[in-house]
């Protein structure tokens, strides 16, 4: 086991911990912004840069400071490792540097995207980034692909995180896309056109941080947060059949994985569940989902909903929702409980 001083505070995790993981485990406002690492995804992490915190002593046998910042996510922790995130001005001042450059050809379209008010780099600038950038160039554009019957690709959108790489390559046995060429090159793209066409390729939907991967079934729909996501389960062969079912009205709009508060899949689903059941018949309703993201989704969800504790517009606190409908019911409930907005 190892013991870190993670802003100022105490935790103790076993060795080979990440100093993310070992900041999750205390959680709450001091944990560093991810957006490329998943912790379901193994080899992910180190591309993005936006979870970069100060190691003020790497360890109790060599407490001398690291020179540079590191990436939480990749780095080891030590036995009294002394870290500092929320607490350092170069650490704050550099989460900006990066939200900015992670905008350099990002689009400014939230108000037409599909992920906007459930996308990581909308929260990550609102929550740590500048006002005003500097940028002058024009932006990268691509045109868009479909790739297969289920996804769009908008790479114009694309932070090249990698995310949907792993997914594809543990999820799947056959990955048929990946990043293309290097530095400004980079793109994602399948190889010599194919489609992505794998019972489990909707995953990548769930795990792109941007709007780059899309669910052509939900594109243009409507804004998630007029939609009101209720867990829901069907006996299913391929996956577990655990889901959110994102209502409007008596209608279901998509079907996505459930995620945890740092916005990660919890169990990754078939493309049957995702995107063959869009009735309430296939399912089993448990009761509304607890949106445990603040963000702008989880807004408007319910009409009685409140909030646990102090909302800040950093904050990770969970919504708990006073509700008639309670969250395991023994009976199916009725649909006519979920009030449309
Ligand atoms: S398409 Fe999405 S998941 Fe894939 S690398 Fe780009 S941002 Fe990441
Ligand atoms: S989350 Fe650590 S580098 Fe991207």
């Amino acid at each position: 086991m190892a013991k870190i001083t993670f802003d100022g505070i105490e935790v103790e995790v076993e060795d080979g911990t990440s100093i993310l993981q070992a900041a999750r485990k205390i959680g709450g406002d001091i944990v560093p912004p991810a957006m490329c690492y998943y912790s379901s995804l193994k080899g992910s992490g180190g591309k993005c840069r936006a979870c970069l915190v100060k190691v003020t002593a790497g360890s109790e046998k060599d407490p001398r400071p690291m020179p540079k910042l590191v990436a939480s996510c990749i780095t080891p922790v030590q036995d009294g490792m002394i870290v500092e995130n929320t607490l350092n001005k170069e650490v704050l001042d550099t989460r900006k540097a990066i939200v900015e450059f992670l905008l350099l050809n990002h689009p400014l379209d939230c108000p037409i995207c599909d992920q906007a008010g459930e996308c990581d780099l909308q929260n990550f600038a609102f929550e740590h980034g500048n006002v005003s950038q500097r940028y002058e160039e024009d932006r990268r554009v691509f045109d868009k692909i479909d790739i297969g019957p289920y996804i769009q690709l908008h790479m114009t959108r694309c932070i090249l995180c990698y995310r949907c790489v792993y997914t594809a390559d543990q999820l799947t046995n056959k990955r048929v896309h990946g990043v293309m060429n290097r530095g400004e090159a980079s793109e994602i793209s399948t190889y010599i056109a194919q489609s992505i066409d794998n019972n489990f390729s909707g995953n990548v939907i769930d795990v792109c941080p941007v709007g780059a991967l899309t669910d052509k079934t939900f594109r243009f729909a409507n804004r998630v947060w007029f939609t009101k996501p209720v867990n829901a389960h069907r006996h299913c062969d391929a996956c577990t059949g655990n889901v959110v079912l994102w209502y409007r009205g008596e209608e279901v709009l998509r079907v996505t994985a459930r995620k945890n508060t740092y916005n990660e899949v919890e169990e990754f689903i078939c493309n049957t569940c995702r995107f063959e059941k869009k009735s309430t018949k296939d399912w089993t309703i448990e009761g509304p989902r607890v949106i445990a993201k603040s963000s702008v989704i989880s807004q408007n969800h319910y009409e009685q909903g409140t909030l646990t504790g102090e909302s800040t517009k950093n904050s990770n606190k969970a919504y708990k929702l006073i509700d008639d409908l309670p969250k395991q019911p023994s009976e199916p409930v009725k649909l006519i409980g979920i009030k449309s907005v």
